[in-house]
């Protein structure tokens, strides 16, 4: 939805755009009151990182929400430490405190809650969806990790943006370099976002040796260590493919001007090329802290030492290549899912997720993610995307598509949307 993007929906907040820190009716600045931030997802890579930052920074911000999907221990544990008004499990059965609320709509409930003025999303996948929308119709900042949402639903976030005054800032850390670079520029002044990507744990392998590929290999990150579903992600480059599409949603930039750089040091996080020709990257050492911070103050900065300084001569040498996308087909599917638009993201988001599910329980090969998602793409293509529910139908049948094709019933951990 290039269009609706250039209009500027969804787009980070800039001054004077809808809910902008410093627009009228939007939340004060950090520096005027402590902020309340819902963690959803709290439990996982980017919950828990988010919690060691907002743990130095309880002069500005307090935790007015947590949820998680089942670690109903961990959740106990930071619910103790951080004491926030609202705690929801989305799994139900575990034994939890009474006051807890459980069940898929609790990630809505800490979205909208009247003390929260960001919501951090950080749970994995599609099941991420509602709580942005509800957070951006509330009117509030969602400092976005759950980058499937956009990819999903890019065009509906940018309405419920537009019709809540609230907003998107991306915590992907490409995304944030992007948003640093661009500063208050507009689109138009933008000639091509550069995406640097690490090549994740299978950048040197042939494709024969591809083919092989475990999970244990797979889950071997270089330079990242994360979750298990976008680690995978990255080793299939469709990690790339998403993030590409969430940057022409951000961003309002068309695909074909949206390029990705294999960079393995994973210190550059992204270039923004403007129309003069010059080039702005921003740098830094590897630390997901850095734009979960960024996420919660921009376009302020605050003061935190929680990531070792940035050492050049430590960090080099820094190395580009080309993209293999050749021997990565998951990149490439994803790249033509997004140009095609309609319900076709949705569909790539969806198989693949299933299809990372499966290789994950060992019940499919490395190698068949791709021909996968290519599959439920050629065999789905045409299901419509009008509404939540249209893109809801295409996420299922996706997946179901998936499960058919790998010979498995029912997922035993649905999305949940
Ligand atoms: N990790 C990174 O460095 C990184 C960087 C950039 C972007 N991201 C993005 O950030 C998001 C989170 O990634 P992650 O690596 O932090 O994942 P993760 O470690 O797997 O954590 C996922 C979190 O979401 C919860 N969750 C899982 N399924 C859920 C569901 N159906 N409904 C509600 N909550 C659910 C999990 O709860 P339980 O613990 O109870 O299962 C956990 O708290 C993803 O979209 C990823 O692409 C991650």
């Amino acid at each position: 939805m290039s269009a609706g993007a250039e209009e500027g929906g969804a787009r980070p907040g800039r001054d004077g755009a809808p809910g902008a820190p410093g627009a009228p009716g939007a939340p004060a600045s950090g520096r005027d009151r402590v902020r309340g931030v819902a963690v959803l997802g709290s439990t996982g890579s980017i919950g828990t990182t988010a919690l060691r930052v907002l743990d130095r920074q309880r002069h500005a911000f307090r935790v007015s929400a947590l949820t998680a999907y089942e670690n109903a221990t961990l959740l106990e544990e930071q619910a103790r430490r951080f004491v926030p008004p609202f705690v929801g499990l989305v799994r139900d059965g575990r034994p939890h405190p009474a006051d807890w609320r459980t069940g898929a709509e609790c990630l809505v409930g800490a979205a909208t809650l009247a003390e929260v003025d960001i919501v951090l999303n950080a749970v994995v996948g599609a099941a991420g969806l509602d709580a942005t929308l509800a957070g951006l119709r509330a009117g509030k900042r969602v400092a976005l990790a759950n980058k499937e949402t956009l990819v999903v639903a890019g065009e509906l976030v940018a309405a419920a943006a537009a019709q809540g005054g609230g907003e998107i800032v991306p915590v992907d850390s490409e995304h944030s370099a992007i948003l640093q670079c661009v500063g208050h520029r507009p689109a138009s002044e933008i000639r091509r976002l550069l995406l640097t990507a690490s090549g994740g744990p299978f950048r040197g392998w042939t494709r024969e040796r591809l083919e092989q590929a475990t999970v244990a290999d797979a889950l071997r990150h270089p330079t990242w260590r994360m979750g298990r579903k976008i680690t995978v992600d990255s080793a299939t480059l469709a990690n790339k493919a998403l993030e590409v599409i969430e940057a022409h949603f951000l961003f309002g930039i068309p695909y074909d001007r949206i390029e990705v750089v294999v960079h393995p040091q994973s210190v550059v996080h992204s270039f923004v090329e403007f129309i003069d020709g010059s080039v702005l990257a921003q740098v830094g050492v590897p630390s997901m802290e850095l734009p979960v911070l960024y996420a919660l103050t921009h376009p302020e900065r605050l003061a935190d030492e929680g990531v070792a300084p940035f050492d050049p001569v430590a960090a080099s040498p820094l190395t580009f290549e080309r993209v293999r996308a050749e021997d990565f087909p998951a990149l490439s599917l994803g790249l033509a899912a997004g140009r095609a638009g309609g319900a076709a993201p949705a569909i790539f988001n969806a198989a693949n997720e299933q299809a990372v599910a499966l290789f994950l329980e060992g019940r499919m090969s490395f190698a068949d993610i791709a021909s996968a998602i290519g599959a439920a793409l050629d065999a789905l293509s045409g299901m419509s995307a009008q509404d939540r529910g249209a893109l809801l139908a295409a996420d299922a049948a996706a997946r179901a598509h998936v499960r058919e094709g790998a010979g498995v019933g029912r997922a035993h951990r649905p999305a949940e949307v």
